[in-house]
């Protein structure tokens, strides 16, 4: 992450197994689709719903404990050892979109490429070093976006401040000055608005350049990166983010009313935006193809640590989803779609052209759904949409009692589908067992080392299961 059928009971048990019209699969289907919907109560949506157990039961066992085992982990681990990490506009991008057009190719799905432009920021050779009052290299991750400083670097006094308040009180020792924000973290969504937003309010009060402590609750002298955005009319100053340790230090040592300078070079720069692709790879509904449930994850990374956790795992769990159905030769009325977004990190930028382009179809649009908070062991399923549809939501998710994620929650999140739920389309994300993911996000830390086997077969039969459930249903989710 970058920022945040109903039927009548009596023939609820008649389903018959038949052949798809379009290919060879088998596939689970129902006789007759019933003409009244307003007819229909929710007991029957309980009754088509339940009828899916034994459906449930084999996604898992494959995913879990059969032949499917460990594989979206081992996936993971090819691609990104192959890989490394993927910031947009990189080479690694480009070859990482590639690598998944192959791979989801050879897998026998239908897949295809869509054009995005997308933002190309280079951080170049950076560096900052404490001069007083005491010599102290300090590590640093320059910002998304950031200007670079002249060559020979900005050395300037350091400001430091807690929070944007003090900031505003302190304005008059600002100017000219280095500002440090070594805000507490409080939590990532609330935190971040100063990695987000430090370097335009420290320019406001003329400030020369910022040092933001990294959001993290959690540090081993890590420097955390990601995306900042500039305010209209504000100047532009190099901002980065140093780690907790060398922001609390600094707070210390001007609390003692020392005098801090410290000197930072930054040879980051923004070229012309690149060429880079969504990547889709599908399963055609065999009834209603023109039908959509989408499954999510961001192929593009920053470009420290190998973007195992961010968002390499949401990109694979919803690859596997595709292999689970296919490899129990199961097709589902509507087409389960996996897209891989670029250029998330940007704000999103990969996601926000797909919305923009295929928004003409919102009206298929079934449910969307993002993993990217992390593919740590699920705890729940977070579901955005009306009573009716959760009324439907929450049977469906009594299918995953044999891996003990029956909860649906409020609230899905993830920058990728926001567009969708925002015009009303149901959407859905994975609540894992996330208490470590900020201690890894855009650092160095985030590696194959973060992620735990198991743990991915799990939230893969979860993604599965909803999924192919919801996309199989007598009618899309009510919304
Ligand atoms: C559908 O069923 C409801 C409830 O029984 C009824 O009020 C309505 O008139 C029916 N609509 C149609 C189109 O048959
Ligand atoms: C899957 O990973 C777990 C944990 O590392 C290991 O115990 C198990 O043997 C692996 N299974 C397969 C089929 O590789
Ligand atoms: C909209 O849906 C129709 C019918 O499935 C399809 O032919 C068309 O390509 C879709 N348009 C876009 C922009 O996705
Ligand atoms: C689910 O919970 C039961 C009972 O606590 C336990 O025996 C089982 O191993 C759990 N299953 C998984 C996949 O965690
Ligand atoms: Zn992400």
């Amino acid at each position: 992450m970058a920022w945040s059928g109903r039927l009548p009971c009596f023939l609820s048990c008649l389903f018959i197994y038949t052949l798809s019209p379009c290919d060879s699969h088998p596939h689970w289907t129902l006789p007759v689709r019933p003409s009244n919907d307003t007819a229909r109560k929710v007991s029957d949506v309980a009754t088509e719903v339940a009828a899916y157990a034994d459906v449930a039961k084999q996604i898992i066992e494959l995913a879990v404990f059969g032949a499917a085992q460990n594989r979206s982990y081992r996936r993971l681990a090819d691609f990104t050892d192959t890989i490394g990490n993927r910031v947009s506009g990189s080479a690694n991008l480009e070859m990482a979109i590639k690598y998944m057009y192959s791979a989801l190719t050879q897998n026998g799905l239908d897949v295809h490429l869509e054009p995005v432009k997308i933002p190309h920021w280079v951080r170049g050779k950076e560096s900052a070093e404490m001069i007083v009052p005491r010599v102290k290299n300090l590590a640093l991750l320059g910002l998304g976006s950031s200007v670079g400083t002249p060559p020979e670097g900005i050395k300037a006094e350091v400001l430091v401040v807690r929070s944007f308040d003090e900031l505003k009180q302190r304005a008059s020792e600002a100017r000219g000055s280095r500002v440090v924000f070594n805000q507490p973290f409080v939590s990532y969504g609330e935190t971040v608005a100063y990695r987000a937003f430090g370097a335009s309010e420290a320019a406001k009060v003329g400030a020369v350049a910022t040092l933001i402590r990294s959001i993290t609750p959690f540090s081993i002298n890590s420097p955390h990166t990601g995306w900042q955005d500039y305010q209209d009319g504000v100047k532009r100053i190099p901002t980065a983010c140093i780690t907790v340790e060398d922001a609390e230090m600094m707070w210390r040592m001007s609390q003692r009313g020392q005098k801090i300078v410290v000197r930072v070079t930054m040879g980051a720069k923004t070229l012309p935006d690149a060429d880079s692709f969504n990547v889709v790879a599908e399963i055609p509904g065999w009834q209603y193809p023109e039908q959509v449930v989408l499954l999510s994850g961001h192929l593009d990374s920053w470009d420290v640590g190998q973007g195992a956790m961010d968002d390499g795992g949401g990109a694979m769990i919803s690859w596997e989803v595709l292999s689970l159905i296919k490899d129990l030769g199961l097709r589902p009325r509507r087409t389960l779609r996996t897209v891989l977004w670029t250029a998330e990190e940007q704000g999103g930028v990969g996601a926000q052209q797909y919305y923009d382009l295929h928004k003409v179809n919102i009206s298929n649009f079934d449910l969307v759904m993002e993993s990217d908070v992390g593919t740590f062991r699920p705890v729940a399923l977070q579901f955005t949409g009306n009573d009716a549809a959760r009324k439907v939501m929450e049977e469906v998710v009594k299918l995953l009692a044999p891996i003990n994620t029956t909860k649906l929650e409020t609230h899905a999140e993830g920058t990728d589908i926001s567009p969708w739920m925002q015009a009303g389309v149901p959407g859905a994300s994975l609540h894992v067992a996330d208490s470590r993911y900020f201690w890894f996000h855009h650092s160095e830390g985030d590696s194959m080392s973060v992620q735990d086997p198991q743990d991915m077969n799990l939230c893969s039969a979860l993604w599965a299961v909803v999924s192919y459930v919801v996309a199989d249903l007598q009618d899309m989710l009510p919304r």
